[in-house]
């Protein structure tokens, strides 16, 4: 397997952003802040208010049947103090890669996400099949955030970054396998990327987000 070398954070996060088109960045987040994060989804969960991802406001999407994940989507303006933390960390990054991407990211919508041991999210891209005339803000940016403490090579559960389907990197190798590992980032563009989440075979949580463009009118 392919190990990933993360780009130190925060020195030159982005540099392999404009290279690559996706970046991994360890240590995104404290680790106190990773620990407060994945409470909140078990008691989310207890609480059973994580809801079925294949239905609500993704279900236009493809391959929702497959997707075994239960999401709660996050409002900033009810935040926790560490998802207020996140939003913090994620508004210097939507900044940076504004200054570093030319890509006039405008806004953030993002979800907790709880993987059931069994469940996978088959091959897909993030960026909706909208009509060419539509007004609706694009996802252009997919970060996913990881909130799983000691996660060991058998519990599976990568998330695999397909490489060449449109010829987007240089690499020559077909796909990245990424661990979920606590307080890691990755970064990729919405629309270039396939991407999967292999069956894990442990309970696999993660905080999902999009910098979508602005609406046009
Ligand atoms: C998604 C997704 C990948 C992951 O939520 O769209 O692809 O690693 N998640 O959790
Ligand atoms: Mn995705």
């Amino acid at each position: 397997m392919l190990t990933v070398t993360p780009t130190p954070h925060p020195s030159h996060p982005l540099s392999q952003m404009a290279e690559n088109g996706f970046c991994v960045l360890d240590n995104f987040i404290s680790p106190d802040t990773v620990l407060c994060l994945a409470a909140e989804i078990s008691a989310l969960n207890s609480d059973d208010k994580m809801q079925a991802a294949r239905t609500g406001r993704l279900a236009a999407t493809v391959n929702l049947k497959l997707r075994g994940d239960s999401i709660h989507w996050l409002d900033e303006n009810q935040a926790s103090l560490a998802q207020l933390t996140y939003f913090k960390e994620m508004e210097s990054l939507r900044c940076q890669l504004n200054q570093q991407l030319y890509l006039g990211l405008h806004s953030l919508e993002c979800h907790l996400a709880l993987y059931p041991i069994g469940s996978a999210y088959p091959k897909h891209l993030d960026r909706f099949q909208l009509h060419d005339d539509s007004h609706l803000a694009q996802r252009q940016i997919s970060c996913i955030l990881y909130l799983n403490q000691d996660w060991l090579a058998e519990d599976g559960g990568y998330l695999r970054l397909h490489l060449n389907d449109d010829g987007v990197t240089m690499l020559n190798i077909a796909h990245l396998d990424i661990a979920p590992i606590a307080g890691r980032l990755i970064v990729f563009l919405s629309d270039s990327f396939y991407h999967e989440v292999l069956p894990t075979h442990r309970a696999r949580m993660s905080l999902t987000a999009w910098f979508l463009n602005r609406q046009t009118h």
